[in-house]
Formats: structure tokens, C-alpha cells, sequence
């Protein structure tokens, strides 16, 4: 059986999660989902890097041991993945005892193969980075990253002989096209190898400087420098060296990271299991940043993007689905709520929600809630078929290669013309023609591909997806589920089976009023001006009146009538407009433009009686001739028509 193993960075434990951390956990997690449908066997590793001077001075600031402090923060890390929807196997930490006995193993048969020596060493050390730069790495004197001044260091320590390796992670590298990704990544560690001579990696801190670490089990004067301790998580989690899970797993290692910690795993990482005897990681996958707006995101700026908060608000699977749609493997992209709720309302309300909504009202209107027989195959069924086809081979292979923005891209290619094979077989004229079996089929298409697009989203929005299925009577079942097979099976959905009436699982969502900025607490000099003593208000009463009221003359304008919707189209340039004919019982019905098409489609108003402006300026939209508006009641989840409680002759006045 074929395997996958996928890691996240196992992530410092100086600050809590943020969308960054998220965004990883959530990509590791969709990938090892997608690779379990695929039919391989997968184990998903996360965890927190807890040693190292950055931890250390993040507890002195907490007043907290370090340990206290990393138990404290590596919690929150533990939790971020429920929240997620992500399910890890493993969950590990630095300083879990397994760990460091694997640590202190691998470092002492380095040693004892002679790739770890004593040596004297001067440089320029970033505590932020917790590593030296050479001359040549600095800018302008600074740290790249942290863009400080970093400290002239000279002290004894041991090295590692990195450089040793250099020509064979050169040659490793080129006979691996799939050894780095995106391609980006594997050309500029290249260029970086291929530059100057790689130097040999610094890897103890001594005692006197930093005890909170992995002591080296050849030198108790000294700790483990804590990248060599981190990488070492990845074999270490599997029970290296004798662990079953250890054979299985490590073969099949894909490593997730963002572009920060190309290096450490590039060129520090590959070198170590090389000195240590054990073959390469599979592939490095390397993502871009997230930036808040075009800034990168910093505690300082106030920008930091709070995953809870979000999830809190849209949903798990709407987060999910929006940053893998939105970050194109390897480069950055960039965050905004704004965003976020357009392409919300773009992708999952209008396309998939609106093509479940359609398709399973339709299946009750015209089969009583059952999936109907298909019958004959026609030309343009053939046609969605193999759109649909080349749709989900697409979906497969670009999620294998973790570019999930494309895959997503090409599975709404059939999402959306799947709404578009509704508008031109306009079932609701079959049914009105009495063409059953036609209709039959033709909403038979749809569910049925309406189940493979629920299936293949479950990588990406399991519960979501998980509840798709069950609308469509096919609760999701991962072992029944060969996701290769997918693209050509045809006719999985059985016929008879009860669907669920509305779906309503992906509503329109609009931007969350901004928070008034918090009333600041009376100061005590403040305290003291108020004579009474009593705690001064914290805000102005509201306003018994709405500052803008009407008088009843200006309701009185208002020409509000009952009148029948007899037909509706959707407009043939405008995504979101309806063109209606409404019977307002006079002599001729009235045709009004209508910004609906978002929440309804045109067989959901036909028939039903509506409350119309009638007295609304004659106006053109689109090209389009408006005579009046149809009013709506929506809160922040639903869009529902305004109507009359019973029956009203149409032209019945709203008074
Ligand atoms: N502890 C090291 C990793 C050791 S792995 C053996 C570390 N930790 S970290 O907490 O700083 O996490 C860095 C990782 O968090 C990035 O590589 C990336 O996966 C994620 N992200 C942090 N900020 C990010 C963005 N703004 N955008 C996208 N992901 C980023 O480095």
C-alpha cells in the first residue's frame, strides 16, 4: 500500500497561533485527507519547537519557568487543530522525553562517525534567529529577518560538518525535480549551494549561556543548538530508529513549510540525515506568506489575524476553503476580510449553494424529495460528463502537487456548469411540457455530480462536505471511496433515495460591523473631577429616536402592492440580476430588474405572490426596462421573499 506522511513546522511556543500557523496545519491536513481518498495509508505530524533562547526570554517576560510557559502555549497549539476541522495523528513536543533521547542518539552517532568536532568560532549572532550570520548574509550590517544589529559572539563550541556534503546535496537535489517545491524554492537553494563553499553549522550553545535545551551526551557543558533539535522531530515522532512506524512512514516524508525556514530545511536538514546514515525526506513543500493587506503580519503592527475569530464567524470549512483557494502554492497572498467575504459569497453561496439549493428543491418539486431514474443519455449530458471528467482530473493532480488554489479552480469549472447545464435544460419547462423522463435525467446528472464535487471537496471542507453527502442520501462513508476512480464512475447515486429538502449550508455572509473602539476606563485624576463619586458612564445613552424618521405623509408616498411573479430569467449580462414579469392585475404585467439572481433562481419565484413598489420611477438596468421593485426581509444568514400571509388579488394594495 502506498503511503504519505505530512508535517507542519512543529511551531515555537513564544506567541500564540496565528493564521500563518493555521493556514500550514490546514494545508498538511487537507493534503493527508486528499492522499487517505486516494487510497494511501497517511499519518499527519504536528507539534511545538520549545527549546532555545527565544523561549526562554518569552517566559522571563510571562514571569513563568520556561517549561510552565511552553506547557501553557504548546496547549493552544495542541487546540488549534480541532478548531481547524484538522485531525493530526500526532501531536509532539520538544521537550517530550521520546524526543530528546532520539535527539541525544542521533547527535552522538554523528559524533562518533566524526562529523561533529571542537572548534573555536567567531560571528555574528542574531538572538531572534537564534544563529550566526556570515558577513556576506547580513544587510547593511543587520539581520535580514529582524533587521537589528546582531552580537559579535566568540566562543568554543561544536560544529557540524555540514559542508562536508555540499556536492552531494547539489547532485541530490538535481536528480529530485520533486526533492523541493514549487520550482522556485529548488532554484534558489541551488543557486545558494552552488554560490561559495557552505560552511559548517554551529550546532551547542554553551551552558553559561542557555540551559533551557538538550544537553549533548558528549559534553554536559553544552546544549543542543535548537534547529538541530527541532528537525530531528520529524524521525523522532516515528521512533526512529527501530519504530515500525518509522519503516513505513519515513520513505513517503512530505514536509510543509513557509518560505522562512527554507534553509534549515534545505540544506541543514537533508545533511543531518545524510551524516546520520538515514536517506532523504521525500519532498519539501514550500508555501508563501500570508500578508494582512500587502503588510506582513506582526503583534507590533496589531494586524495579527486570530484563526479562532474567524472560524468563530464564517465556519471552519468556509476559512478552510477560502485560504486554499486563495494562495497560489509558493507565493504569498494576501488577507482581508473583504476578501474573504467576496469570494464567500462568490464561490460557496452563489455557485455551490445555489446549485444545491436548486437541485434539491427541484428533486422535490418534481420526484417527491426522491432521486428520480435516468434515463436516455443525451448530447449535452455527454458533454457536462466530460467537462466534468477533465474538471475532476484536474482537481486530482494539481492537489497532489499541493497547488490547491488551481485545484479548486478547475473543480468549480463543473460547479459552474453544472448551474449552467440547469439554466439551458430548464427543467421546470420539462415539467410544465410533461417531459418526465427527460427531467429525470437531467436532474440525475445534476445530483450525481453534485455527489462527486461533495467528494472530492472533502480534503478541503470535510464537515461541509460530510454534510453534502447526507443531504444527498449518501452519508460519507471514506472506506466505499476511491477518489482516482472518481472522475469515470458514473452512477453511484441510487435511484429512490430520499435528498434533503433545502440545503442552506452555504449562506451569504457580509462583513462584521467594525467594533466601535473600546471607551476608555475613567483614569483616577479623571475619577476625581467627578463630584458624585459614582462611576463615570461608559457611553452616551442611545438615542430613543432613529436619527433619521420619516412622517407618516412620506410612508404614504409608497405605492406597495401584492402582484404574481408569471415568469423570470436571469439577465443575460448581469450574474446578478433577474428579469421578471410580475401580474400586478392590471392590463399588462409589469417587468422589473431585479438584483436577486444571487439568492434565488428564476423557477423559485415563478408562481409565488410578492410585495412590489409600484409607484418606483420607470428605470432602465442593463439595458433592461424596470417598472418597480420586488422587496425582500434578510437577516445576516437569509434572503426570503416578502409576501402576503394567504392569498391577495393581484394589484391588493400593502397599506
Ligand atoms: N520552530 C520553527 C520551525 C521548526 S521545524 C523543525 C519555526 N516556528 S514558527 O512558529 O516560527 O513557525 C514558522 C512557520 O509558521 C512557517 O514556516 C509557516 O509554516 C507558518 N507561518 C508563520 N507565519 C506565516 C505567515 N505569515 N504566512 C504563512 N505561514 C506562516 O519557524
Amino acid at each position: 500500500m502506498s503511503r504519505f506522511f505530512v508535517t507542519t513546522p512543529i511551531f515555537y511556543v513564544n506567541a500564540k497561533p496565528h493564521l500563518g500557523h493555521a493556514f500550514t496545519t490546514i494545508l498538511a491536513d487537507s493534503v493527508s485527507r486528499f492522499h487517505a481518498l486516494m487510497g494511501e495509508e497517511t499519518y499527519f505530524l504536528t507539534g511545538t519547537d520549545e527549546h532555545g533562547d527565544k523561549i526562554v526570554k518569552a517566559s522571563e517576560a510571562a514571569g513563568q519557568s520556561p517549561k510552565e510557559y511552553a506547557d501553557q502555549i504548546s496547549a493552544l497549539f495542541r487546540g488549534l487543530a480541532p478548531i481547524l476541522g484538522a485531525k493530526p495523528n500526532q501531536f509532539i513536543r520538544t521537550t517530550d522525553p521520546d524526543h530528546i533521547k532520539t535527539v541525544q542518539k542521533v547527535l552522538q552517532k554523528v559524533y562518533e562517525a566524526g562529523d561533529i568536532y571542537f572548534g573555536e568560532y567567531g560571528g555574528h549572532y542574531c538572538f531572534g534567529c537564534e544563529r550566526f550570520y556570515t558577513e556576506k548574509e547580513l544587510v547593511d550590517g543587520m539581520c535580514p529577518d529582524h533587521k537589528t544589529k546582531p552580537e559579535y559572539i566568540a566562543e568554543k563550541n561544536y560544529f557540524f560538518r555540514m559542508s562536508k556534503y555540499q556536492g552531494w546535496l547539489i547532485e541530490h537535489i538535481n536528480e529530485h525535480p520533486e526533492f523541493i517545491r514549487p520550482a522556485r524554492y529548488r532554484n534558489e537553494v541551488l543557486s545558494l549551494l552552488e554560490s561559495g563553499a557552505l560552511e559548517d553549522l554551529c550546532i551547542s550553545r554553551p551552558k553559561s549561556r542557555l540551559t533551557w535545551g538538550i544537553e549533548l551526551p558528549f559534553d554536559s557543558d553544552f546544549v543542543c543548538y535548537v534547529w538541530f533539535d527541532a528537525l530531528l522531530n520529524y524521525i523522532s515522532a516515528l521512533n526512529y530508529p527501530r519504530g515500525e512506524r518509522f519503516k513505513k512512514f519515513w520513505p513517503a516524508a512530505n514536509h510543509i513549510v513557509a518560505k522562512d525556514i527554507l534553509k534549515p530545511h534545505a540544506v541543514f536538514w537533508p545533511t543531518m540525515l545524510k551524516a546520520a546514515g538515514l536517506q532523504p525526506y521525500q519532498s519539501l513543500n514550500v508555501h508563501g506568506y500570508w500578508l494582512v493587506r500587502d503588510t506582513k503580519m506582526s503583534k507590533s503592527l496589531g494586524n495579527v489575524v486570530e484563526p479562532k475569530r474567524m472560524v468563530d464567524t464564517y465556519g471552519a470549512s468556509a476559512f478552510r476553503y477560502f485560504l486554499l483557494r486563495e494562495m497560489a502554492f509558493g507565493s504569498d497572498a494576501s488577507f482581508t476580510e473583504e476578501a474573504l467575504v467576496g469570494r464567500l459569497n462568490a464561490d460557496l453561496a452563489n455557485d455551490l449553494g445555489n446549485l444545491f439549493n436548486r437541485a434539491l428543491a427541484m428533486t422535490h418539486k418534481y420526484f417527491e424529495g426522491k432521486v428520480p431514474s435516468p434515463d436516455k443519455e443525451f448530447q449535452e449530458d455527454a458533454e457536462l460528463k466530460h467537462l466534468g471528467l477533465e474538471a475532476m482530473q484536474g482537481f486530482q493532480a494539481n492537489f497532489g502537487e499541493f497547488r490547491t488554489a488551481r485545484a479548486l479552480e478547475s473543480l468549480w469549472e463543473l460547479v459552474r456548469a453544472l448551474n449552467k447545464y440547469i439554466d439551458q435544460t430548464a427543467p421546470w419547462t420539462l415539467f410544465k411540457n410533461k417531459q418526465m423522463a427527460r427531467l429525470g435525467t437531467v436532474l440525475y446528472v445534476v445530483l450525481e455530480h453534485m455527489r462527486k464535487v461533495a467528494v472530492h471537496l472533502w480534503p478541503v471542507m470535510p464537515e461541509a462536505s460530510e454534510k453534502m453527502l447526507v443531504q444527498l442520501g449518501m452519508p460519507f462513508e471514506q472506506e466505499k471511496i476511491a477518489l482516482p476512480k472518481e472522475p469515470e464512475v458514473w452512477g453511484v447515486l441510487e435511484s429512490g433515495v430520499a435528498v434533503a429538502q433545502t440545503s442552506n449550508l452555504f449562506p451569504r455572509v457580509e462583513l462584521p460591523e467594525p467594533t466601535p473602539p473600546a471607551p476608555k476606563e475613567a483614569t483616577a485624576p479623571e475619577a476625581k473631577k467627578n463630584k458624585t463619586d459614582k462611576p463615570l458612564p461608559k457611553e452616551a445613552p442611545a438615542p430613543v429616536c432613529p436619527a433619521e424618521s420619516i412622517e407618516f405623509t412620506d410612508f404614504q408616498k409608497l405605492d406597495l402592492r401584492v402582484g404574481t411573479v408569471l415568469s423570470a430569467e436571469k439577465h443575460p449580462d448581469a450574474d446578478k440580476l433577474l428579469v421578471v414579469q410580475v401580474s400586478l392585475g392590471e392590463e399588462k404585467p409589469r417587468q422589473i430588474v431585479a438584483g436577486l439572481a444571487d439568492r434565488f433562481s428564476p423557477e423559485e419565484l415563478v408562481g409565488k405572490q410578492v410585495v412590489v413598489v409600484a409607484n418606483l420611477a420607470p428605470r432602465k438596468l442593463r439595458g433592461f426596462l424596470s417598472q418597480g421593485m420586488v422587496l425582500v426581509a434578510k437577516d445576516a444568514e437569509v434572503t426570503r421573499l416578502l409576501t402576503a400571509a394567504g392569498p391577495v388579488d393581484d394589484g391588493g394594495k400593502v397599506a
